[in-house]
């Protein structure tokens, strides 16, 4: 086995092994598990349908042409009875192309037209994806999220269908989205929107890749499409949101002069005046044991401190609402 492959099977197994949720087969587009899938299965077995009975007819009268009129035995080399201008033959030859041509022309735009109709369904998911050279980024414009690589969606259950609207958008080269068992291909080019959506129809994930040749690591720019139910996915957009909550919240301490007095080390909080912060939640108690260290009492002291210890060095900040949330939260991710 070379490296390569064995690297692909280590991720393969501690991918699965860390979500225990089921892996669809890689690029299998006769086993659709979304609407546009289906649809473009279908016409791809009607298109394979007809052209099978063409190369049948074809091939066989060919053959049986070939047998039939070979040069028999003791051919005296003379020209063959030569036909010219049969009516009923070339009417024939050139109406059945027409309508076969007529029949797939129709039966392609008609999935065509459905799958570009953007319905407006509620419970609709809209993502924004944006292909870089070599990977995906993912962003939830609604939600406040963004991801790469692995792209969360919630289950489309017949009884509460919920679509995923994808905007592909590309911040380099031209790239193609491809989950063959949720929809077909569509390109990612720059400056450019296009779009596509799906309704999977079973959790777990599904395996993708870019099929739009994009440099040399082309090959290696996967996707996984997880399909969770509605409550995982829930679940996912909470955590999501939390690690950027903690973060705005960081953000927002450190941006209000509590900086200057107090330290919080690995940040950019270096002040001497007041106490140090960095393991505030490990201690009991606050304002020098007067009142255990809860987040009603932090937030009343930050609130006011003065009016708790009044004579304090520390002064009222006069924070609102909003930025007394953010530092209670700050502070009590400090552990
Ligand atoms: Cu991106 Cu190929």
């Amino acid at each position: 086995m070379t490296l390569r492959f064995r690297l692909l099977g280590i991720c393969l197994a501690s991918a699965v092994a860390a979500s225990a949720q089921q892996v669809h087969a890689i690029g299998n587009i006769f086993k659709p598990l979304a609407t546009p899938a289906e649809q473009s299965k279908n016409l791809s077995i009607l298109t394979l349908a007809i052209c099978a009975v063409i190369f049948v007819i074809v091939g066989g009268l060919t053959a049986y042409a070939v047998f039939k009129y070979r040069r028999p035995a003791g051919d005296d080399q003379s020209e063959p009875a030569q036909v010219y201008g049969s009516n009923q033959i070339e009417i024939a030859w050139t109406v059945i192309p027409i309508l076969i041509v007529f029949v797939l022309t129709m039966s392609t735009a008609r999935v065509i037209a459905a799958l570009q109709d953007k319905r407006q369904i509620a419970g609709q998911l809209d993502v924004t994806v944006v292909g870089h050279q070599w990977w995906w980024e993912f962003r939830y414009p609604a939600l406040n999220v963004v991801t790469a690589n692995e792209l969360h969606v919630p289950l489309s259950a017949p009884d509460k269908p919920r679509q995923t609207y994808l905007k592909l958008e590309s911040a380099d080269v031209a790239h193609s989205f491809w989950v063959p068992q949720l929809s077909g291909k569509t390109d990612v080019i720059p400056n450019r929107t296009n779009h596509m959506w799906f309704d999977p129809k079973e959790t777990g994930i599904y395996l993708g890749n870019c099929a739009e040749y994009c440099g040399t690591q082309h090959a290696n720019m996967l996707i996984r499409v997880v399909v969770d139910t509605p409550e995982d996915f829930d679940k996912w957009v909470a955590a999501q949101k939390e690690l950027a909550q903690a973060q705005q919240a960081r953000d927002a301490f450190l941006a209000i002069s509590c900086v200057n007095c107090h330290t919080v080390s690995g940040t950019t909080a270096a002040g001497k005046f007041g106490p140090d912060l960095t393991h505030l939640m490990s201690r009991q108690t606050i304002a020098s044991g007067m009142i255990p260290n809860t987040a009603e009492n932090l937030r009343a002291w930050i609130k006011d401190p003065q009016e708790i210890k009044p004579g304090n060095l520390m002064p009222n900040m006069q924070l609102n609402e909003k930025e007394i949330d953010q530092v209670v939260a700050y502070l009590a991710s400090l552990k």
